[in-house]
């Protein structure tokens, strides 16, 4: 058991709806990243995912397809949900799907925590309700409809029709909690990142909260209201609560102890829920409030949000097929700014791949393994006397250490592996300038070319560290290959806040073939 501050990290729980997309692989890959490397820091590091499965979407999705709506989810989870944390690389330690009894049951027990507490009532209300958001739209979010949808009004989201809901519905008082919200936001400035997210929600939450309909009546896809079964939860509801009871919540207090509160990670689009309701359920129920809530921006492909249903979702298999797991990771994560909008493309991807990864680190790390094969019988050599040159790398690598970590806890896993890059960058230099393949012609410059590639050597050391979370799959071929696994052990146990050190890896130690880390592709079609 790791003895560190508790470090705990969630998913949004994706609709099984449909087949999951690049966007939510994309959420998947970063919190995994985020807490690769926090166990790797010796964090009490915990990471859930899962899957969101009542619902009135869910109910429409499997009488579509002729089926149950749990046949349905059960289908989706097993063939295309769990897989996807493969095809990923995404090591986390639970999966929760709101369909579960340890889930039911403890909705129940919170839900009734809040009626005894004086904060549900029972009331009627009508409003127009998005589907596809499983949301009663606030005026903002609604637009009048063209083309086939013209005369009716449709969502500024999902730019489908919205519905006419008229229902006897269960009420949270969450109009109580604009004000104990500011103050959360104004104490806590980081409970919402990016900043735009936080100014967002704070001018949001300004003009003041209503009353939220937390039960529907006319369907029983859902989690039954404990005191009165012609009604069950309303699934936002149901689905916020996962990150409690996946942890013991109601179940386990240890445990819960233990994990809670968490740090959620969430596309822009379900920032609300994250920052407003969900802080207001929690503390209309007593419990704390999460650590903080990060929203990322969206994917967009061809100026468009990407999803299923626009028909522009993308599947990560289509990527990973091609450049493989650690390229999707390392694409996503680096290419676009943690927070902001990006832009898929086909060209982007491979080009990157290209320049970044085959020519830039890749091919770092063939050469200079390839050089202590051919110069020293595949034996790291030792370092003799250091340059400014060999100097100036061991600041590189110090400080790419510093702020990489410094950067993951800002959230900012662009950030970290920009500065993880200087090491890249600077090393590849280093090569060049430092010519080993004219000093190994010099018998008298022996002690020197060993200098300069252990030197390589210990920054691609320092690399498959830092990298490790980002791409597990090269990083552990690297590690292999030079000889660290035999002398260090193994690499997701390297403490990631020392990599920044020098002269971990240690001379004599034997280097093995290092085939490509990234192979040559076909070009996407
Ligand atoms: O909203 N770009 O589930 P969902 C980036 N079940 N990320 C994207 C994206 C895109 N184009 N499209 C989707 C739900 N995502 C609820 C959540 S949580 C208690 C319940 C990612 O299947 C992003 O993380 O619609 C977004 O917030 C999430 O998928 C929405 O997944
Ligand atoms: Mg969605």
């Amino acid at each position: 058991m790791s003895t560190g501050r508790s470090f705990y990290i969630t998913t949004p729980i994706y609709y099984p709806s449909d087949v999951p997309h690049i966007g939510h692989g994309y959420t998947t890959v970063a919190v995994d990243t985020l807490a690769r490397w926090h166990r790797q820091a010796g964090d009490d590091t915990w990471m859930l995912t899962g899957t969101d499965e009542h619902g009135q979407k869910m109910l429409r999705a499997a009488s579509a397809n002729g089926v149950t709506p749990q046949q349905w989810v059960d289908k989706l989870v097993s063939e295309s949900w769990f897989p996807l944390l493969k095809t990923l690389d995404v090591a986390n330690d639970d999966f929760i799907r709101t369909t579960q009894e340890r889930h039911e049951r403890n909705v129940q027990t919170f839900f009734r925590a809040l009626y005894d507490r004086g904060y549900i009532y029972a009331g009627e209300y009508e409003a127009l309700y998005c589907v596809g958001c499983e949301e009663f739209k606030p005026e903002s979010e609604i637009l009048d409809g063209s083309g086939p949808f013209e005369g009716l009004k449709v969502c500024a989201i999902h730019s489908i029709p919205l519905e006419l809901l008229h229902e006897k519905n269960y009420f949270f008082k969450l109009s109580e909690f604009a004000e104990p919200l500011l103050k959360l936001y104004r104490e806590n400035p980081d409970f919402i990142r990016p900043e735009s997210a936080r100014n967002e929600v704070v001018s949001f939450v300004k003009q003041g909260l209503k009353d939220l309909s937390i039960s529907r009546s006319t369907f029983d896809w859902g989690i039954k209201v404990p005191w009165d079964e012609s009604h069950v939860i309303y699934v936002w509801v149901d689905a916020l609560l996962n990150y409690a009871t996946a942890v013991g919540y109601g179940s386990d207090p240890d445990e819960f102890a233990r994990r809670w509160p968490a740090y959620h990670v969430v596309g822009k689009d379900i920032l609300r829920f994250h920052a407003v309701i969900w802080p207001a359920m929690l503390m209309a129920a007593g419990v704390d409030v999460p650590r903080g809530v990060f929203a990322h921006g969206w994917l967009l492909v061809g100026g468009e949000k990407m999803s299923k249903s626009k028909l522009t979702g993308i599947a990560p298999t289509e990527i990973t097929d091609v450049f493989g797991s650690d390229a999707y990771r390392f694409y996503f994560l680096s290419a676009i700014a943690f927070g902001q909008d990006g832009s898929f493309s086909w060209e982007d991807l491979s080009s990157r791949y290209q320049a970044e990864l085959a020519n830039g680190f890749g091919n770092l790390a063939s050469r200079t393994t390839a050089m202590i094969e051919r110069y020293f019988e595949g034996v790291v050599p030792p370092a003799a006397e250091y340059t400014e040159g060999d100097l100036a790398i061991q600041r590189t690598v110090a400080d790419a250490a510093t702020h990489a970590d410094a950067a993951i806890e800002r959230f900012r896993i662009d950030e970290a592996i920009d500065a993880i890059w200087t090491i890249v960058d600077a090393l590849n230099g280093y090569i060049t300038q430092n010519e080993p393949w004219a000093l190994a012609k010099d018998d008298a410059q022996r002690e020197r070319l060993g200098t300069v590639l252990y030197t390589a050597a210990e920054g691609l050391r320092a690399l498959a560290v830092l990298l490790s979370p980002v791409m597990p799959e090269a990083t552990e071929k690297l590690w292999v290959a030079l000889g660290a696994a035999e002398s260090l052990g193994r690499l997701h146990d390297q403490p990631i806040r020392e990599a920044g050190g020098w002269g971990i890896l240690r001379p004599g130690t034997s280097v093995n073939g290092l085939a490509p880390l990234f192979p040559r592709v076909e070009q996407h079609a």
